[in-house]
């Protein structure tokens, strides 16, 4: 600037060159923090990261002072990623809708469901909910009426939680329940089995609490209230979602009788690893399964309408990732890839909440180093924002206390901080929010805009329940609510769909042992399992009662009368006495045929906090197995477990093993219907069943590797193998057999090509493409049966490995002798899309095989190609 210049017109041009230094250096931190921003809202780890502490409080109290967010604040906020990502989950739900999640809410459509098999079980995943139950219209302006009214200290109760029954968890001292409830400090209690007990706490939440907020009681009501259904693993093993749904349906109607309106199921965690016990709560392995087994429960429980008195409320738990504990060691840490994550473990949950579920339970699990019931990511940025879930989201059991050991919090007041803030809006047990959550608010450190948020989140769900009209149970009526006929009937039918032979070689005379004919003579039933009715409730009995159950040896005394059943104990299920072993030896010589009931202990090791690193007999079974062997009598094992149970030695010597879970109730009825042939086994499984420990985790949709063990031609040494086991399982998922046998013709499909484009078009909302896929299947042998038809498909060529196949449709179908079905199944585009290396849903050209086969290790290919 030349120095003749006038003094002011310098002081301008510095100003304006100050001015602009500044505004370029405020864009390139605004550029380059939008992009961080946007690269944390990509990982599953870092996104939950709220420890830009300082920052965050600061831009917090600014966004406090107006309690809502300002219209465009978010943009405002550059600097504060964790800021922004908060402004943005406080819009309107419907606004937040990714088009992939609008695209599912208006079709209905699980993500990779197909309307094949769908079509067939249109119940499978049905249309989402939106009338009488959380996402209806009208529930809004009773939520905000109710919500002007509350103090924050009655905000904060409606998100406190307590057990105020038998503890499913480690206790925690407190048991002033009473004094809180009428103070309008308890949202829900649970635990509670009679309606007096519920009508008894609800009298003091209606009629002496300020507000008169009703409570919502739940339990974890999870294969039947009284009425005990098989374990969720036998349930899925059905691959029935139809059957399926309505045994919640009964459970709903048992469990609301007592005034229980809200049940802690389904647990739709994927479980690849038998050593893991809640393996057994679950529906296996498989993504698409698992979908469809979540949408029926929920629909069940839930009903057409929510507010009728007798659905009660959903909660798909554990979100997230929970079954892939390393080690398979309940509570452990998981570690899953975003694609693994998107396609593996996310779609259940996708589907529940399609289906409507009220509610959601965050895991105890860290996922990539975040605690899920602290992780943003998953509970804001996808539960909330990509798919518009409007319910509650409850911890798990002291899961928000846990924080601390976990190691991300060193005390509570910052454990409840980061769950609340991360998105679980009640607290289940620890009493964190209850300690803390106000305090927090107070001193800005939680925003009350996000109190109210999960406030409306408790509200709505009440209101949906119809709570506020109703909040009372007619105890009258409580008790004939309970085991009703056609309740068992339900119960013996999933009991029978649930079984799956697993072998069936030839006894005597050279024809298969099963099924067993009436005149057999004399039959020698021994196993500690043999006459147990307890173990038959499985591992979450709920109000069922061992006396409710028909054991197996009472139900095969009446079958074949007392005078041609011999039994023996044998051994108990983890010890036994030489005197017991002999007794059942003599027992076996002077019989016809022997039925062994073998297997696990149901409460002990299986479920939570059962995890197992040998999967054999516990005790001396084996043992027994192996005298009962030896004595030349032909042996028909039946298997009680809640995981498949590594056995080769019987698979090779046994000639006849059914796999029968836990059956619940009617446990003796089905199981002798089913080994004398007045039903016909056709479950299948829906986990890979190891041959050993050392396989474990084991599951079929897994990726090929570059050096597959089966590569034709390939070296025999530098592949990826066991020097000491073989890879395949002893029997692949989809694996089951039947007294009779099917063919299978060639797969067909509707075309030898598909376009990316197209596919993409139709995966967003455009127009469909839809594909199909045929075979026909001819039942070739004597009896009438049910044969679950299986399809699968294989994508390479895509830029993200793909499983080398994956489930992507079945269905049952009903057979008479000598005859054939074309099943046909119709896949939608989704059926083809992988989550992408760009963290995309979409398609991509790549070649395509399909199968239509009877398991996931048989069937005939054919191909097709998916050009751009
Ligand atoms: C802990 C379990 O993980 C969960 O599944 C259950 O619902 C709660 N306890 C409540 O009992």
């Amino acid at each position: 600037m030349p120095s003749s210049c006038p003094n002011y017109v310098r002081s301008y041009v510095n100003a304006a060159r100050n001015f602009l230094s500044f505004l370029l250096l405020a864009c390139v931190i605004f550029l380059l923090a939008s992009q961080s921003a946007e690269r944390v809202q990509s990982r599953p780890s870092g996104a939950g990261a709220l420890d830009q502490k300082n920052d965050f409080n600061a831009a917090l109290k600014r966004v406090n002072k107006n309690s809502v967010v300002p219209p465009g604040l978010e943009a405002s906020l550059p600097r504060f990623p964790a800021l922004k990502r908060w402004a943005k989950f406080e819009r309107p739900y419907g606004a937040a809708l990714s088009r992939a999640a609008l695209h599912d809410a208006a079709s209905g459509a699980a993500p990779g469901s197909v309307a094949g098999p769908g079509a067939a079980q249109s119940s499978v995943v049905g249309p989402s909910v939106n009338q009488g139950g959380i996402a209806d219209s009208s529930l809004g302006s009773k939520v905000e009426a109710l919500l002007r009214k509350m103090t924050l200290d009655e905000k904060v109760g409606q998100l406190v939680q307590y057990s105020a029954g038998q503890p499913t968890g480690p206790g925690t001292g407190r048991t002033d329940y009473k004094d809180m409830i009428g103070k309008g400090q308890i949202g829900s209690l649970f635990n509670i089995s009679k309606a007096r007990d519920a009508n008894a706490f609800q009298r003091i939440a209606v009629e002496q609490s300020r507000l008169h907020v009703p409570l919502l009681f739940g339990l974890d009501v999870i294969h039947g209230f009284r009425t005990e259904f098989p374990i969720p693993l036998g349930l899925a093993s059905t691959w029935n979602p139809v059957l399926v749904e309505k045994a919640a349906r009964v459970a709903a109607r048992e469990a609301s009788a007592t005034g229980i309106r809200w049940t802690f199921s389904p647990m739709v965690d994927i479980a690849r690893d038998a050593r893991w016990g809640r393996m057994a709560e679950g529906a296996g392995e498989d993504p698409f399964l698992g979908s469809a087994m979540a949408a029926a429960y929920v629909r069940g429980y839930q009903g057409s309408r929510l507010d009728a008195p007798d659905s009660i409320a959903a909660c798909a738990k554990h979100y997230v990732g929970y079954g892939a504990a390393e080690g398979g060691r309940d509570y452990n840490t998981t570690e899953i890839s975003e694609p693994t994550l998107h396609q593996i473990y996310l779609p259940p949950f996708r589907s529940a909440v399609n289906a409507g579920t009220a509610s959601i339970m965050s895991g105890f699990n860290a996922l990539n180093g975040i605690p899920t019931s602290a992780n943003a990511f998953t509970l804001k940025q996808i539960l909330r924002k990509e798919w518009g879930f409007q319910g509650i989201v409850d911890s798990d059991w002291t899961s928000v206390a846990e924080l601390i050991p976990h190691g991300i919090a060193n005390d509570g007041a910052t454990a409840a901080r980061r769950a609340f803030l991360a998105g679980v809006d009640m607290d289940m047990v620890s009493s964190l929010y209850h300690d803390h959550l106000e305090h927090l608010v107070q001193t800005r450190q939680v925003p009350e805009a996000a109190v109210d948020e999960a406030v409306r989140n408790v509200l709505r769900v009440k209101f949906a329940l119809g709570l506020f009209e109703h909040p009372y149970v007619d105890e009258t009526k409580e008790d004939a609510a309970m085991l009703r006929p056609d309740y068992l009937q339900i119960a013996r039918d999933a009991a029978e769909q649930s079984f799956v032979l697993l072998k069936n070689s030839a006894g005597p005379g050279g024809v298969p042992l099963l099924p067993v004919s009436k005149s057999v003579g004399k039959v020698a039933l021994i196993g500690p399992l043999a006459n147990d009715s307890a173990n038959m409730l499985g591992c979450w009995g709920a109000l069922g009662r061992a006396e409710d159950v028909t054991s197996f040896q009472t139900a095969l005394l009446a079958y074949l009368g007392n005078e041609n059943v011999l039994s023996s104990k044998g051994t108990g299920i983890s010890e036994g006495s030489d005197q017991e072993m002999g007794d059942a030896i003599a027992t076996a010589q002077k019989s016809d045929l022997v039925i062994l009931a073998l297997g696990e202990n149901a409460p002990e090791m299986t479920g939570e906090a059962a995890s197992r690193s040998k999967l054999g007999l516990p005790g001396r079974q084996q043992e027994l197995l192996e005298k009962v062997l030896a004595t030349g009598k032909p042996v028909v094992l039946v298997l009680f477990s809640g995981r498949p149970l590594t056995l080769p030695w019987a698979f090779e010597n046994v000639p006849a093993v059914l796999a029968a879970w836990f059956p619940g109730l009617e446990a003796g009825p089905a199981l002798v219907r089913t080994l004398f042939g007045e039903s016909n086994p056709s479950g299948k499984l829906v986990v890979s069943w190891p041959r050993s420990v050392g396989q474990e985790p084991l599951y079929y949709n897994a990726l090929n590797t570059g050096r597959p063990a089966n590569q034709a031609n390939g070296d025999p040494k530098f592949v990826s193998r066991y020097l000491d086991e073989q890879n395949s399982p002893q029997f692949p998922f989809g694996y089951g057999l039947s007294y009779t046998s099917f063919r299978y013709g060639p797969t067909e499909i509707g075309g030898k090509q598909l376009k990316a484009s197209a596919l993409n078009t139709g995966l967003h909302g455009g127009k469909d493409t839809a594909f199909t896929v045929t075979a026909s299947v001819t039942n070739t042998g004597q009896r009438s049966g049910d044969e679950v038809v299986q399809l699968y498909i294989r994508l390479q060529g895509t830029r993200v490995a793909q499983p080398v196949r994956a489930l992507k449709g079945f269905e049952r179908v009903t057979l008479a002798p000598g005859e054939t079905k074309n099943v046909h199944f119709t896949l939608s585009p989704d059926a083809f899309a992988i989550w992408n290396d760009h963290n995309q849903l979409a398609v991509e050209p790549a070649r395509v095989t399909v199968w239509v086969s009877p398991d996931s290790a048989h069937g005939s290919p054919t191909e097709l190609e998916i050009v751009p």
